[in-house]
Formats: structure tokens, sequence, C-alpha cells
């Protein structure tokens, strides 16, 4: 393992409601002025050796972490705003109390000029792009952006995380499953090279770690998976889990658990951000609706227990209310049965504020990705399944949803790596006599 000594570059590419809460909320951390509540990597601790050992230390302690004061901070947007004004916009963070202190830090975040191609994106129409769909150009674009970063910033390492917006629902094709079928597809302008694929392999080529914080395809197509685990890049994806996901994932296990059966399940949400505009039109919703709806069923697994999942009616929906901004609110209506069938309901009202949810996340991904990274541990980063929706895992194998399965096998990697027992929860040993 080697160590995290040196500057760390962290770069965003969208700086919008989640980049810039995420930004702001390390500089407030920072400063201790306000606590990284959410997340794991700098508040939680981990079991080491048996119970009666009392070894708990914090994970930051444990693993060779980058310390926030070495993070340095980077990103791309199609709008020109600096992190103060976009953070002032997504109206998040109260400005007075958080915002102003950090002011100047904030300011000093000016994006890049994005990759950006409106065909994928809509709702947006900005122009701090630079300048040309052309495929080939954007590639190398990124990748000038990436070395001039590092070298103005003198930053040591860096790490990538897309916090853009939800790209238009495409398929797996033709152009992703090679990479000679790729780079042929970036020559010939293929349509189905997204934007988003061209900052992952961007940030491939230059060794850079990447993390997908959103459904669309990105850096999860076999053409770019074997090439990460080739040039021993890491990668993991997609889609942060928040909200509704993040309770369904806690939810679902129970019922599964109990052996209770399920009969439907109908989420609905309301949300006034960018992110919720974006997510209006159909073609990128599709997105989002794939990476939400796959959760239940690899939970619930129906072909196995057909009697209690077999027939289960499962509804997402995301409507776009501006009055209510970046704080979502999100239904679940569950009915389900159990005894001799006997219906029952549950409901969730879950009044949340997406990216205070997200941002620390965010901080876990990118310190998890530069440890796996100076670990050696290129490709997929299953172990990191605990913060997305839609884990990428290796062909053929299933995702693992359950959240308490995936903070287990977070842990249990962490222990790996720094050479600790794993922890079975067995415990027979507390059990026996002499
Ligand atoms: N709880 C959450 O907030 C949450 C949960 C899961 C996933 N996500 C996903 O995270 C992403 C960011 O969410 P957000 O609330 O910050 O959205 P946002 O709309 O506030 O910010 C996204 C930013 O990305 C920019 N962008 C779009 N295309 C780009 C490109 N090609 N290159 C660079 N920048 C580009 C947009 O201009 C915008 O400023 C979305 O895709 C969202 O679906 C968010």
């Amino acid at each position: 393992m080697l160590p995290a000594t040196g500057r760390l570059g962290v770069l965003t590419i969208g700086l919008g409601a989640v980049a810039s809460t995420l930004i702001a909320g390390v500089e407030l951390v920072k400063r201790g002025i306000a606590a990284p509540t959410g997340s794991l990597a700098m508040m939680d601790t981990i079991r080491l050796g048996k119970r009666t050992d009392d070894r708990s230390p914090l994970i930051r302690d444990f693993v060779p972490l980058a310390a926030l004061e070495d993070i340095v901070f980077g990103a791309w947007d199609p709008f020109p705003d600096d992190a103060y004004v976009a953070a002032q916009r997504a109206g998040v963070l109260e400005a007075g109390k958080h915002l102003e202190v950090i002011s100047e830090a904030l300011r000093d975040i000016r994006p890049m000029k994005a990759a950006f191609d409106r065909e994928y994106v809509k709702r947006i129409d900005a122009d701090n792009t630079i300048g040309t769909i052309n495929k080939r150009d954007m590639l190398n674009a990124i990748r000038e952006d990436i070395n001039r970063f590092k070298d103005e910033k003198k930053v040591d390492r860096l790490v990538m995380i897309w916090c853009a917006s939800t790209e238009v629902f495409i398929e797996i094709g033709a152009a992703h499953l090679t990479l000679d079928a790729f780079e042929a597809a970036i020559d010939a302008n293929d349509p189905t090279i997204a934007p988003s694929m061209l900052y992952a392999y961007a940030a491939l080529l230059e060794g850079v770690p990447f993390a997908n914080g959103a459904p669309n395809l990105c850096v999860d197509v076999p053409a770019l998976r074997d090439f990460a685990t080739h040039n021993g890049v890491a990668i993991s994806g997609k889609d942060f889990k928040t909200g509704q996901t993040l309770i369904k994932t806690v939810l679902g296990p129970m019922l599964r658990a109990r052996m209770l059966g399920l009969r439907g399940w109908y989420s609905t949400n309301i949300l006034g951000n960018r992110d919720g505009e974006v997510l209006d039109d159909p073609d990128n919703f599709k997105t989002k609706e794939e990476s939400k709806l796959g959760v239940l069923e690899n939970i619930l697994q129906p072909s196995q227990f057909p009697e209690l999942y077999g027939d289960v009616y499962h509804k997402v929906r995301i409507n776009y209310y501006p009055p209510r901004g970046d704080n979502k609110e999100g239904w679940d209506n569950i009915d389900l049965f159990g005894w001799l069938g006997y219906d029952m309901q549950l409901k969730v009202d879950f009044l949340c504020r997406d990216s205070i949810l997200a941002a620390p996340l965010a901080l876990d991904l990118v310190l998890f990705s530069d440890l796996a990274q100076r670990a050696g541990m290129g490709g997929i980063q299953e172990w990191l399944s605990f913060y997305y929706k839609s884990p990428q895992v290796a062909p053929g194998l299933h995702p693992e949803h359950d959240l308490f399965v995936q903070l287990t096998k977070l842990k249990n990697t962490l222990r790996w790596m720094m050479g600790e027992d794993q922890i079975t929860h067995l415990g027979r040993e507390y059990y026996q006599s002499g």
C-alpha cells in the first residue's frame, strides 16, 4: 500500500448541487466549522479481532486515507459559475452560515469547459463548453485539462467523480464491447459514445480512478471495464444510493429475511432542483428508472420465491416540483402480506435533502477510490457497492443490494487490505469451555 503523501486532486464532472455541497462541506470540515455527518470514512469505526479485544479504531486511523487538508478540487461544467455561485444557485446550504465563511475557497474553483453534447441532456443550455461535439477532440481536451490541472495545482494523485446530470438512456451496444470498437466509434463520432464515457476513458488513459454518481452507463461498459482492469485503475458506479433506494435496500432485505410477501411497492418523489428538471425529460428519467427498478428484484429473487415475490407491482416516479428545490419528498407505499396471506401496509414519507445525503457518499468514494488505487486494486471496486443504487460487479454476477451486506463487505475489504482477520460473526469461541 502506497502512503497518502502529497496532495490529492479531486476533479468533479459537473459543478451542480452535489459537487458544490461536497466541496463546501470539505472546506467547512477542514476549518472545524461543521461535522462530516454521513461520511463513514470520516466518522465510523471498524472492529478488529474478537469482540473481547476491544479494538475499534476510527476507519481513518486504520487505513491511510488522504487528509482533507490535502484535497484540491477542480471541476468541469457547461455553466461558467464558480463553486460559490453554483452553491448559492443550488440553494442547499445556508449562505450566511455555510457559504460566506468559505467564499474565497469556493470562488477559486471555476469550472473548466465541459465536454458537453445537448443530445444527452436536452434540458441544459449553457456555453462553458469546449465548443465541439467531435468525440476525439472532446477526449483530447479532457486529457489536457487533467494534465494541466495536475501541473498547475501541483497534485500528486487524482480522482475523478461524475456528479453531472443524468444522461439520456442508452443501452450497451457494439461500440462499447471492445476497446478497438470503442476507439473506432470515437473516430466515427458514433452517437452511442456519450460524453460521460469520454471523461471516463480520459481518466483511465491518465491512470486516474473514476467513480460514477449517476445512473448513465459511463464507465460501466465492457470496453472501459476491461481497460480499467488491464491498466490497473480503480472504477466504481453507478448512481449514489441516497433517498428512496437507500430505504428500499434496508426494507427490502427485511421483508426477504422474514419471508414476508410483497404485492406492490409504489415510490414517488417530488423535487425541484436542476437534477429534477433534467429527470423531467422522459429519456433522462428512463436511465434513472432502470437504476431504481432493478434493486427490488435482486433483493427478493422472485424466481426462488414465486409465491412471495412472483407478482410484485413495482412503480417508481419522479416529479419535478420547483417549490421544493433540493428538499426532496419521497413517499413509499408498500403492500405486503404475512402469515396465511393476510395483507398489511407500510408507508414511508422521507422529507430529505438530496445533496445533503449525496455529498458524504461522494467524499467517501473519493477517499476510498484513492485508497484502492494506492493499494494496487485496479478494475471494478465491488466493495464500494454500499454507495450505489446499481453497483458495478463482474460480468455474470448479480449485484448485492442489501445495505448491511454491503457494509460488511466494505469493512471486510478494509480489514483484508490491512492484513487483519475477517469478521464472520460466527462467534463460537465465546461459548467454548476451558
Ligand atoms: N441525492 C442526490 O442528489 C443524487 C442521488 C443519486 C444520483 N444523483 C445524480 O448525481 C448527479 C448530480 O446531481 P445534482 O443534484 O448535483 O445535479 P445538478 O443538476 O445540480 O448538477 C449537475 C451539473 O452537471 C452539469 N453537466 C451536465 N452535463 C455535463 C457534462 N457533460 N460535463 C460537465 N458537466 C455537466 C450541469 O450543468 C449541472 O451543473 C445527477 O446525475 C443525479 O441524478 C444525485
